[in-house]
Protein backbone atom coordinates (compact mmCIF):
# COMPACT_ATOMS: atom_id res chain seq x y z
CA UNK A 1 0.00 0.00 0.00
CA UNK A 2 1.52 3.91 -0.81
CA UNK A 3 0.50 6.64 0.38
CA UNK A 4 0.84 10.00 -1.04
CA UNK A 5 -0.07 13.18 -0.15
CA UNK A 6 1.40 17.12 0.83
CA UNK A 7 3.65 17.87 3.43
CA UNK A 8 2.65 17.51 6.93
CA UNK A 9 -0.69 15.08 6.39
CA UNK A 10 0.14 12.69 8.37
CA UNK A 11 1.90 9.91 5.46
CA UNK A 12 4.29 9.04 7.98
CA UNK A 13 2.33 8.37 11.53
CA UNK A 14 -0.37 7.35 9.31
CA UNK A 15 1.89 4.41 7.89
CA UNK A 16 3.46 3.30 10.16
CA UNK A 17 -0.12 2.90 12.13
CA UNK A 18 -1.11 1.44 9.05
CA UNK A 19 1.65 -1.26 8.43
CA UNK A 20 1.39 -2.57 12.04
CA UNK A 21 -1.90 -3.23 11.56
CA UNK A 22 -1.33 -5.26 8.85
CA UNK A 23 1.70 -6.97 9.91
CA UNK A 24 3.68 -5.36 7.58
CA UNK A 25 6.97 -3.15 7.13
CA UNK A 26 6.87 0.57 6.99
CA UNK A 27 9.13 2.52 4.34
CA UNK A 28 9.44 6.31 3.68
CA UNK A 29 10.92 7.59 0.80
CA UNK A 30 12.52 10.92 2.12
CA UNK A 31 14.60 8.83 5.06
CA UNK A 32 15.74 6.61 2.61
CA UNK A 33 17.58 10.08 0.64
CA UNK A 34 18.84 10.75 4.42
CA UNK A 35 19.75 7.78 5.17
CA UNK A 36 21.53 7.35 1.56
CA UNK A 37 22.87 11.04 0.99
CA UNK A 38 24.03 11.32 4.79
CA UNK A 39 22.45 14.85 4.90
CA UNK A 40 18.58 16.39 5.75
CA UNK A 41 16.83 16.47 2.80
CA UNK A 42 16.75 20.78 3.94
CA UNK A 43 20.51 20.73 3.23
CA UNK A 44 20.15 18.85 -0.26
CA UNK A 45 17.85 21.62 -1.37
CA UNK A 46 20.17 24.52 -0.14
CA UNK A 47 23.43 22.46 -1.24
CA UNK A 48 22.53 20.40 -4.03
CA UNK A 49 19.25 22.12 -5.43
CA UNK A 50 15.72 20.87 -5.99
CA UNK A 51 16.73 19.26 -9.61
CA UNK A 52 18.74 17.07 -7.81
CA UNK A 53 16.76 16.21 -5.07
CA UNK A 54 14.14 15.30 -7.56
CA UNK A 55 16.70 12.75 -9.06
CA UNK A 56 17.36 11.38 -6.00
CA UNK A 57 13.59 11.27 -4.90
CA UNK A 58 12.88 9.25 -7.96
CA UNK A 59 15.53 6.72 -7.67
CA UNK A 60 14.42 6.32 -4.09
CA UNK A 61 10.78 5.35 -5.35
CA UNK A 62 12.13 3.16 -8.27
CA UNK A 63 14.17 1.01 -5.55
CA UNK A 64 11.38 0.85 -2.89
CA UNK A 65 8.36 0.20 -5.13
CA UNK A 66 10.60 -2.89 -6.53
CA UNK A 67 12.27 -3.92 -3.17
CA UNK A 68 9.36 -3.30 -0.77
CA UNK A 69 6.24 -5.23 -0.49
CA UNK A 70 5.06 -3.22 2.74
CA UNK A 71 3.49 0.12 3.21
CA UNK A 72 5.37 2.88 1.18
CA UNK A 73 4.79 6.48 2.26
CA UNK A 74 6.33 8.77 -0.79
CA UNK A 75 7.79 12.35 -0.23
CA UNK A 76 4.92 15.19 -0.94
CA UNK A 77 6.56 16.29 -4.17
CA UNK A 78 6.97 12.49 -5.71
CA UNK A 79 4.41 12.33 -7.96
CA UNK A 80 5.65 15.55 -9.92
CA UNK A 81 7.50 13.02 -11.57
CA UNK A 82 5.76 11.74 -14.57
CA UNK A 83 7.94 7.96 -14.35
CA UNK A 84 6.53 7.79 -10.76
CA UNK A 85 3.26 8.67 -11.40
CA UNK A 86 3.46 5.94 -14.61
CA UNK A 87 4.91 3.39 -11.72
CA UNK A 88 2.46 3.64 -8.87
CA UNK A 89 -0.44 3.13 -12.08
CA UNK A 90 -2.09 -0.41 -10.44
CA UNK A 91 -0.92 0.05 -7.39
CA UNK A 92 -3.24 0.68 -4.14
CA UNK A 93 -2.06 4.14 -3.62
CA UNK A 94 -3.87 6.38 -1.13
CA UNK A 95 -4.06 9.82 -1.02
CA UNK A 96 -3.71 11.54 1.94
CA UNK A 97 -5.33 15.05 2.35
CA UNK A 98 -6.24 18.23 4.37
CA UNK A 99 -7.36 21.18 3.92
CA UNK A 100 -5.06 24.83 3.84
CA UNK A 101 -5.52 26.02 7.25
CA UNK A 102 -5.14 22.73 8.83
CA UNK A 103 -2.31 22.80 6.50
CA UNK A 104 -0.61 26.06 7.64
CA UNK A 105 -1.53 24.78 11.27
CA UNK A 106 0.85 21.23 10.89
CA UNK A 107 3.47 22.62 8.87
CA UNK A 108 4.57 25.38 10.39
CA UNK A 109 4.69 23.69 13.69
CA UNK A 110 6.40 20.82 12.24
CA UNK A 111 10.62 20.51 10.95
CA UNK A 112 11.88 23.11 8.42
CA UNK A 113 10.48 22.65 4.71
CA UNK A 114 12.51 24.12 2.07
CA UNK A 115 9.45 24.43 -0.22
CA UNK A 116 7.47 26.63 2.40
CA UNK A 117 10.08 28.56 3.97
CA UNK A 118 8.10 31.57 2.33
CA UNK A 119 4.71 33.24 2.55
CA UNK A 120 3.71 29.21 3.72
CA UNK A 121 -0.52 29.81 2.99
CA UNK A 122 0.14 31.44 -0.98
CA UNK A 123 2.87 28.41 -1.53
CA UNK A 124 1.16 26.19 -0.17
CA UNK A 125 -1.98 27.47 -2.30
CA UNK A 126 -0.20 27.07 -5.03
CA UNK A 127 1.36 23.45 -4.73
CA UNK A 128 -1.89 22.12 -4.32
CA UNK A 129 -3.32 23.43 -7.08
CA UNK A 130 -0.60 21.98 -9.36
CA UNK A 131 -0.20 18.61 -7.10
CA UNK A 132 -3.83 17.57 -6.30
CA UNK A 133 -4.90 16.60 -9.78
CA UNK A 134 -1.41 14.47 -9.85
CA UNK A 135 -2.20 12.85 -6.68
CA UNK A 136 -5.35 12.13 -7.40
CA UNK A 137 -4.61 10.48 -10.77
CA UNK A 138 -2.86 7.91 -9.07
CA UNK A 139 -4.77 7.46 -5.99
CA UNK A 140 -7.58 4.51 -5.97
CA UNK A 141 -9.04 6.29 -2.54
CA UNK A 142 -8.76 9.73 -0.89
CA UNK A 143 -8.76 10.21 2.76
CA UNK A 144 -9.10 13.29 4.70
CA UNK A 145 -6.36 13.39 7.93
CA UNK A 146 -8.54 16.69 9.34
CA UNK A 147 -10.16 15.95 12.76
CA UNK A 148 -9.93 12.79 13.05
CA UNK A 149 -6.87 10.46 15.11
CA UNK A 150 -4.54 8.55 13.30
CA UNK A 151 -6.22 5.19 13.96
CA UNK A 152 -9.51 6.45 12.15
CA UNK A 153 -7.31 7.27 9.16
CA UNK A 154 -5.75 3.71 9.42
CA UNK A 155 -10.10 2.34 9.96
CA UNK A 156 -11.04 4.32 7.02
CA UNK A 157 -8.19 3.27 4.68
CA UNK A 158 -8.41 -0.33 5.29
CA UNK A 159 -12.20 0.56 4.43
CA UNK A 160 -11.97 1.74 1.31
CA UNK A 161 -9.14 -0.59 -0.33
C1 LIG B 1 8.46 17.87 -0.42
C2 LIG B 1 7.97 17.13 0.62
C3 LIG B 1 8.82 16.57 1.66
C4 LIG B 1 10.25 16.37 1.16
C5 LIG B 1 10.76 17.62 0.54
C6 LIG B 1 9.91 18.11 -0.61
C7 LIG B 1 7.52 18.40 -1.43
O1 LIG B 1 8.32 15.30 2.06
O2 LIG B 1 10.30 15.31 0.25
O3 LIG B 1 10.86 18.60 1.54
O4 LIG B 1 7.94 18.75 -2.54
O5 LIG B 1 6.31 18.46 -1.13
P1 LIG B 1 7.06 15.05 3.07
O6 LIG B 1 5.85 15.12 2.21
O7 LIG B 1 7.31 13.67 3.58
O8 LIG B 1 7.16 16.09 4.10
Amino acid sequence: MILVGPMGVGKSTVGELLAARLGAAFRDTDKDIVDTSGKPISEIFIDEGEPHFRALEREAVRRALAEHPGVLALGGGAILAEETRELLRCLPVVFLEMGLTEAVKRVGLDAPRPLLAVNPRQQWRKLMDERRPLYAGVARAVVSTEHRTPDEVVDEILEVL
